[in-house]
């Protein structure tokens, strides 16, 4: 959302002589007093979410070194930046083993060294789910993340039901790559259908929670939810 403001900002401040709306002027104030914004600026990253990914993997430790990350909704790419770093891809740290990250999104990904970007590609589109085993190395993953979102429409019910469509898809995507033992860490909009996908994940992973950043804003109903040592369905 934070990212998709952004560009609407930058786009409408190209019109130079228009004046700003409120809603833009409320925008502006807000980022100006951000202080993880003012952060990822100073530590150069993408976007401030990425401070939400560095509070969850100092406390859960999820990215190691050597690790195969996939990356959904990965545009502008902080999350990425993150965990480049983490699981050493770029080969920052020649001691340590060199890990993979991808990513995926609807839109253009401005490249990042150490990470393998599927630009125009939807995650939930099995053509995606297939490119993807080609490009990991032996077709899997240590670890799913999702800071996927929709566009959102201004309806909250939808705009949560659509996420959590979303998300469950991560579970047909967790099915063909994710090794056993792996993880998944996706965002969701709080509602009425948050127990439903925290029962599907139940199913498949030995633990999960929902967990609220502190660089998530607390106005937001955004939350994560963490689940971990996936195991796979029965059935397949
Ligand atoms: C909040 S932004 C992600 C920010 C990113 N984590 C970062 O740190 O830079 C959400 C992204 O999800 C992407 N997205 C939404 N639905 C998607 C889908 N079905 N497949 C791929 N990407 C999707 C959007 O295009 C958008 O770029």
């Amino acid at each position: 959302m934070f990212c998709l403001l952004h560009r609407r900002f930058l786009h409408s401040s190209c019109r130079l002589q228009k004046k700003k709306s409120n809603a833009e002027r409320r925008w502006l104030a807000r980022q100006t007093n951000d202080p993880y914004v003012k952060a990822s600026q100073a530590l150069n990253f993408r976007c401030r979410s990425a401070f939400k990914l560095l509070e969850i993997d100092d406390k859960f430790r999820l990215l190691q070194p050597g690790s195969c990350v996939v990356d959904c909704g990965t545009a502008p790419g902080a999350w990425s930046q993150v965990a480049v770093h983490r699981v050493n891809s770029a080969g920052t740290d020649p001691t340590l083993p060199r890990g993979t990250v991808v990513g995926i999104d609807l839109l253009n990904i401005p490249p990042l060294d150490g990470a393998h970007f599927l630009s125009n590609h939807n995650v939930a589109d099995p053509a995606t789910h297939a490119k993807l085993s080609e490009v990991l190395p032996g077709g899997r993953a240590h670890v799913l993340l999702s800071d996927m979102a929709p566009n959102a429409s201004g309806f909250r019910d939808l705009d949560h039901e659509r996420l959590i469509g979303l998300c469950s898809s991560l579970l047909d995507l967790a099915e063909m790559i994710l090794h056993p033992g792996g993880s998944l860490l996706c965002k969701y909009w709080d509602g009425a259908l948050t127990c439903h996908l925290q029962d599907k994940l139940c199913l498949v992973f030995g633990s999960v929670r929902s967990l609220k950043p502190h660089a998530s804003r607390k106005d937001s109903a955004e939350r994560y939810f963490l689940a971990r040592n996936y195991r796979k369905p029965v059935n397949s």
